[in-house]
C-alpha cells in the first residue's frame, strides 16, 4: 500500500511549519528521507521538523559533520549524505544504529543510499514550484503491504491541516491525493 500526498508552500516559513507538523507527531523510530535538488528547502523542513520535536536549539545543515543528534521530545538524529560517495560510507558512519533506534530519523539527500533505508520509511520529496519561492513537497510511503503503514495518521493530518488552511490563507495549497 502506497500513501502519498502532494502539495505546495509558498514560502520558507510554510515549509517549516509543514516540518513542525511532521515533528509534532513523529514517533519513536520515524525515518524521514528527504530528497530534492540544491536549496529546494531539504534543511528548512528539517529546521521545522526539529521545532515540532521540541528541539530548543536552531538546527543547521550538517553538510560538513553528515550527522548531528538533537534531544528534544525524542531525539532527533540530522544527517545529510550530500558528500559521500558511496551508500556504503552512509552505513559505516553508524546509521544502521540510528536507523533501527528510537530516535527520530530525519536525512538530506537520502537517494545518495537509496538502498539502506527499510521500507515503509517516509520519503519527502521536494522541489521547485513554479514561483521563486513555491515549493511542491510529495510525501510518500510504501509500507511493502496491505497494511496501512505508521505515517497514514500524518498524512491525514497534513491533508487536514492543508485543506482548512487554504480556507484561511491561500498560502499552502494541497493539490490533492494522487
Ligand atoms: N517555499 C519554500 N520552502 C523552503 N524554502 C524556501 C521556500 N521559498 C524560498 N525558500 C528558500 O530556499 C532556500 C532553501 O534552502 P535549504 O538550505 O533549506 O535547501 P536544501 O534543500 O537543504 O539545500 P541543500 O541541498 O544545499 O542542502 C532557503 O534560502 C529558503 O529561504
Ligand atoms: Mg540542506
Amino acid at each position: 500500500m502506497t500513501d502519498a500526498f502532494r502539495f505546495e508552500t509558498t514560502s520558507a516559513s510554510d515549509t517549516q511549519k509543514v516540518g513542525e507538523i511532521i515533528g509534532a507527531s513523529a514517533q519513536p523510530g520515524d525515518i524521514y528521507l528527504l530528497t530534492g535538488p540544491l536549496g529546494a528547502g531539504k534543511t528548512c523542513l528539517s529546521q521545522g521538523i526539529a521545532r515540532g520535536l521540541g528541539v530548543p536549539e536552531n538546527l543547521r545543515s550538517p553538510t560538513f559533520v553528515l550527522m548531528t543528534k538533537h534531544q528534544g521530545r525524542l531525539v532527533l538524529h540530522h544527517l545529510d549524505l550530500y558528500r559521500i560517495n558511496d551508500p556504503w560510507e552512509a552505513w559505516d558512519l553508524g546509521l544502521d544504529e540510528q536507523l533501527l533506534g528510537e530516535g527520530v530519523c530525519v536525512v538530506e539527500w537520502a537517494d545518495k543510499a537509496e538502498e539502506i533505508f527499510p521500507p515503509g520509511s517516509c520519503w519527502i520529496e521536494l522541489d521547485y514550484g513554479p514561483g521563486d519561492d513555491c515549493r511542491i513537497l510529495e510525501i510518500a510511503v510504501d509500507s511493502g503491504s496491505t497494511a496501512p503503514s505508521r505515517y497514514e495518521r500524518l498524512i491525514k493530518e497534513l491533508e487536514l491541516a492543508f485543506d482548512s488552511e487554504n480556507d484561511a490563507k491561500d498560502s499552502v495549497k494541497g493539490m490533492g491525493d494522487e
